[in-house]
């Protein structure tokens, strides 16, 4: 059987993307994507979910060489973003009889982008497909993961499952294509990654989904990105309801901006009397030079943020307000927060922070250090200080 035959008659044909820099023209791809697709063949064939279309005729050599001179019976589409769905005009125009299987707000969606209006089936929760004797496939809404139309489909012959972006990475798939095949550990931090910028605004929809599949038995899940997963789902599972419920664990992201090194070295203050407390999981960010969506990551990791903002013409350093901007969209409902900032003739960024805090519900540690021009030792006691209150507050 070829690695890409995942069970008998489940064919995987994606496509691996390394050249794409930035995923939805904001997120670094270092490790690259994968945009997955498979092909469930019976006595009809069914294709689920395509490809970013500037990798279509790739999908479509995938496909030939798979199927032969087999037709596509049906495109089940499960989540409608472009990275998935633009390779559907090009894919007709091969299969013209190939019917397109979505729910409503599915299809609306393939009209919307691509005005396709014929050879469209409807379905709802729960409605089966059966491609003939050995194969069928069961569909399940889960709204909002993280666009509206998202649905899973399931076949329970091989207890498999298609989740649309639901458990998917970054990362190519450099050479296997399941998780027995591939390093776990290159893939579970991209994953947080991927979770954190795409889908982490979603956190009730999401468990939502997961109470939703529970019942099923799931032995291989095929996400729409990364890996195929089947040994490692119980942590892929465990990591998923843990991002989902926004749990932080013991750790401090600092995260600052900083024009000439001032404000910088509070942060380095405060990062070493922390640890000097036995504090651990520290991590800090110079957000003119980090990746925003390492900043992300780490905060929906850890449980407590420090903030550190020069004033920066009466308002924040613009890179600490993008982050915050990130954070407010994200609607985290809980972490612990401190801050610091400086000033040159009139603060304002202590203040700015303090009310991102107050909007945001988040539990403020300690006292916010606010420092006048350079850093010098009035500053030094202060940050020494916050440091304390937020060990002593574990
Ligand atoms: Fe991978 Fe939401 O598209």
């Amino acid at each position: 059987m070829k690695i890409t035959e995942i069970h008998p008659g489940i064919h995987y044909v994606g496509v691996d993307d390394r050249t794409t820099v930035r995923f939805e023209a904001l997120w670094p791809l270092p490790c690259g994507v994968s945009y997955n697709s498979y092909l469930v063949v019976d006595e009809q064939v069914a294709l689920i979910d395509t490809v970013e279309e500037r990798f279509g005729g790739q999908l479509f050599g995938h496909i030939r060489e798979t199927l032969a001179d087999r037709r596509i019976d049906y495109l089940i589409v499960n989540h409608m973003e472009p990275d998935h769905s633009s390779s559907i005009e090009a894919l007709r125009r091969l299969y013209p009889d190939m019917r397109i299987v979505g729910n409503a707000k599915t299809l609306a969606m393939i009209e919307g982008f691509y005005g396709i209006r014929e050879g469209l089936v409807e379905v709802k929760e729960g409605d089966t497909l059966r491609l003939g004797a050995h194969r069928s496939l069961r569909f399940h809404m889960i709204p909002m993961v993280h666009w509206p139309e998202t649905m899973a489909t399931y076949c329970p012959e091989t207890q498999t499952l298609f989740p649309g972006d639901a458990f998917g990475t970054f990362g190519t798939l450099d050479g296997g294509v399941t998780d027995a095949q591939l390093p776990f550990d290159r893939y579970r931090d991209e994953m947080r990654r991927y979770y954190a910028c795409i889908v982490g605004k979603y956190g009730t929809p999401v468990q939502q989904a997961l109470r939703k599949l529970a019942p099923l038995a799931i032995g291989t899940l095929c996400p729409t990105h990364g890996p195929v997963w089947q040994r490692e789902i119980p942590r892929v599972l465990d990591l998923y309801d843990r991002m989902s419920r926004y749990e932080g664990e013991p750790g401090t992201v600092i995260a600052y901006g900083s024009m000439y090194g001032n404000t910088a070295q509070m942060a380095g203050r405060i990062a070493r009397s922390l640890a000097e407390t036995g504090q651990r999981n520290i991590f800090v960010y110079d957000l003119s030079t980090a990746d925003t969506s390492t900043v992300l990551r780490d905060v929906f990791r850890y449980d407590t943020l420090v903030v550190g903002s020069p004033t920066y013409n009466g308002e924040l350093f613009p890179e600490v307000q993008q982050l915050l901007d990130k954070l407010a969209n994200r609607c985290i409902p809980h972490r612990r927060f401190a801050c610091f900032g400086s000033f040159c003739w009139a603060g304002a960024a202590v203040r700015k922070m303090t009310e991102f805090a107050a909007r945001t519900k988040w539990e403020v540690i300690g006292r916010p250090v606010e420092m006048k021009q350079g850093f010098g030792p009035a500053c030094y006691e202060a940050c020494d200080e916050l440091a304390r209150q937020l060990a002593q507050s574990r």
